[in-house]
């Protein structure tokens, strides 16, 4: 059965309501809820006429057979993913629409074969929210998960390791996730999550990079004391002081060409509404397709949070969970993408990403290609997020023409005989 547009979002949907809340879609690394997951996407897969598994790190893979194989070299093989974990409180297609896309594009091959092999996979965590570092499931399938990694813990003690145990997966096995194939590629479906498309009117855009990010845990730390008897001039107020230390930033982002920085979380102790708070836990989130503005911008944020303390006598923390640099995607790939496009009858643009993907991990390990999707309104990270079926279907011509273009072209094997 032709998986069409309606069906992929259908399918983003019916996903959306595997959750760790009643009433939104929260889905993080290796959580009960996806095993439902798991288990539609795998039935998915083998519908599509691919060989499904999942592997050591929790990542859902699916192998759809090509004409060729080497077994000297290994299987020339095309990658396309992305992730099945969301943020807090998500829409139902950031991360999951790329796997369903990857999912029906294979599908609609209808047992055609390519000179190379595709291998779909839903990545187990992308977002770094249990854990608070992304990535997880693509650092696997190229050999970066750690001991390092797999000590990191969550709110609860539980440790990357824990995790992987306690879903029923074997950590020691993390070593047979990654993929020993000759990749020459790997794509990624994915929303915009920006209005650039809608601002446009376009349903696609071409990803040319991805904007570097630094992500980090700032730690102000006063002293608690009583609300009512404490003079204002006597306190070490830690919220007070991440307070116009989160200012700071809004104001150096603002006036930085193309920065962008964030403080999403605030987590202040003792919590209590009649007790000055006497620690601050903040998160802060820097981009910039530069890496040369964004490091320069980190360091303006921590002497701005030094000359705060000092002023108002506290200390202050800063730890780095992710320092990313910016990469840029596989010319060869995006000029191949960029005529699939075309020959699909959709307009062309080329654009960064401000989001990061697991393509960014993938780049230094194959050549690496996004398409995205239009976001209507620039809506993600949010339950309102959504798409036109009209794009999904548009984007899934382009994945067909993108299939014939390695097939034929500059990239990848050259022995087809026939387009799809
Ligand atoms: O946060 C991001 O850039 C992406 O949604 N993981
Ligand atoms: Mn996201
Ligand atoms: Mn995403």
């Amino acid at each position: 059965m032709a998986i069409d547009a309606r069906e992929i979002v259908r399918r983003c949907r019916a996903l959306a309501a595997y959750s760790e809340q009643a009433g939104n879609t929260t889905r993080t690394f290796l959580c009960e809820p996806m095993r439902g997951v798991h288990a539609d996407v795998s039935t998915w897969m083998r519908e599509a006429g691919m060989a499904t598994q999942v592997d050591a790190a929790g990542n859902v893979r699916g192998v759809y057979a090509g004409t060729e194989h080497d077994d000297a070299n290994g299987e020339p093989r095309l990658f396309i993913g992305s992730h099945l974990d969301t943020v807090p409180r998500a829409g139902a297609f950031d991360g999951v629409l790329g796997v369903m896309l990857a999912v029906a594009l294979v599908e609609s091959l209808d047992g055609h074969r390519f000179p190379f092999s595709i291998e779909v996979i839903g990545f187990s965590e992308e977002e770094g929210v249990r854990f608070g570092v992304p990535f997880i499931g693509s650092r696997a399938l190229v050999g970066l998960v750690d001991d390092e990694l797999l000590s990191r813990i969550d709110s609860t003690g539980a440790s990357v390791a824990d995790a992987i145990r306690q879903f029923g997966l074997d950590p020691g096995a993390l070593a047979s996730a990654r993929t020993t194939d000759r990749a020459i590629g790997y794509f990624e479906f994915h929303i915009e999550q920006g209005p650039v498309l809608a601002r446009l009117g376009l349903a696609l855009g071409i990803v040319n990079a991805i904007a570097g990010q630094t992500r980090a845990d700032v730690t102000f730390t006063g002293t608690s004391g009583h609300a009512g008897t404490t003079p204002m001039a006597a306190r070490a107020d830690a919220i007070a002081c991440a307070a116009e230390w989160i200012l700071a930033v809004e104001g150096d982002a603002k006036a930085t060409p193309g920065l962008v920085a964030t403080v999403g979380r605030i987590d202040a102790t003792p919590g209590a509404g009649n007790v000055i708070a006497g620690q601050c836990v903040t998160s802060l989130d820097v981009r910039h397709v530069d890496d040369a503005v964004r490091a320069e911008a980190i360091d303006r944020l921590q002497t701005a949070a030094h000359e705060i303390v000092m002023r108002r006598g506290l200390d202050v923390t800063w730890r780095t969970r992710l320092d990313q640099a910016a990469v840029a995607m596989d010319s060869r790939l995006v000029d191949a993408l960029t005529r699939a496009v075309a020959r699909s009858g959709a307009p062309v643009l080329q654009m960064p990403s401000g989001a990061g993907h697991d393509a960014m991990i993938l780049a230094a390990h194959m050549p690496a290609a996004m398409l995205f999707v239009r976001s209507p309104g620039g809506i993600s990270h949010h339950p309102d997020e959504s798409v036109l079926e009209p794009d999904v279907a548009a984007a899934l011509a382009a994945g067909r023409e993108f299939l014939n273009e390695l097939a034929h072209g500059s990239v990848g094997p050259r022995r087809a005989t026939s387009d799809v």
